[in-house]
């Protein structure tokens, strides 16, 4: 897999799967653009990454204001690949769920996203074609108690998944998703035992690292997979195929 020349967006790059996922399109030769709120952490991946030899900037936008999302394309410049990672969640039943928390989470996992890919997937195919890749959950495609609202913002990410697949596949730009199973991120670690717990329940019994998220990412943006596009791709150790 090699990026070379590339230049490529990672909505949510300060922590976890995307901070992950950015090191390692700069590891395979692109030269990434991080975005997220928290600049100390930007900042702190772009050092990991340019301390490697790679290439990095951190652009701070906060995805649940429409006016970051229209200005971040202005500020990144033009991209060649867009990774949607930057999520958000507040777990809960459905009758303690706030206006502002289901707001900030169809904001930030839907809205956000969609403006992105607005922007960028014309420009992505006047430039000859391009890749987007939504980052998606389990939950969107299983009933969870608890993750209502959440839930049917990453179900939303994976409609436009398919909807952006055959609007813009004929002018080479490839869209696809990851649905990931519990991961061991600076988020889930608050989770405890219970992370362990819900990994437990997969064939392969354990949360997945973060890098195991990002090379799979990766694998959908790059040029080997060059006849795939509107899929959503399970990695969550088999837990949703299985009884
Ligand atoms: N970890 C799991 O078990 C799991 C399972 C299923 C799906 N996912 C999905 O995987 C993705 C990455 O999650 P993670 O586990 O890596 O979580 P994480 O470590 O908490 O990272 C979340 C990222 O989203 C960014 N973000 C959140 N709200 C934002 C906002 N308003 N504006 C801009 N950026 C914002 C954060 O950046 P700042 O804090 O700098 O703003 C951070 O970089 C999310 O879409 C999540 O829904 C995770």
């Amino acid at each position: 897999m090699q990026f070379n020349g590339k230049t490529v967006l990672v909505t949510g790059g300060t922590s976890g799967v995307g901070r992950h996922t950015a090191r390692l399109f700069a590891g395979h030769g692109a030269t990434v653009i991080i975005t997220g709120r928290d600049e100390q952490r930007g900042k702190a991946v772009v050092a990991e990454i340019t301390a490697a030899g790679g290439r990095a900037r951190f652009v701070r936008a906060d995805l649940s204001t429409h006016k970051d999302v229209q200005w971040l394309p202005h500020e990144a410049g033009p991209v060649d690949v867009l990774i949607n990672d930057a999520g958000y969640w507040e777990l809960g039943p459905t009758h303690e769920t706030t206006e502002s928390g289901f707001d900030e989470m169809f904001a930030v996992n839907v809205k956000g996203p969609f403006f992105l890919t607005a922007a960028y997937a014309p420009l992505m195919a006047s430039n000859g074609g391009g890749a987007v890749v939504n980052v998606s959950s389990m939950v969107a495609s299983r009933g969870a108690a608890g993750m209502a609202a959440y839930s049917a913002s990453k179900a939303a990410l994976e409609s436009l998944t398919r909807a952006w697949a055959a609007e813009y596949g004929p002018r080479k730009v490839r869209v696809n998703a990851v649905a990931l199973g519990p991961t061991r991120t600076p988020v889930t670690a608050s989770m405890g035992e219970l992370l362990d717990t819900l990994a437990a329940a997969s064939p392969l019994g354990r949360a997945a690292e973060p890098i195991e998220i990002a090379e799979t990412i990766a694998y959908l943006a790059g040029d080997t997979a060059s006849y795939l596009t509107g899929a959503v791709i399970p990695v969550d150790g088999g837990r949703v195929s299985a009884l």
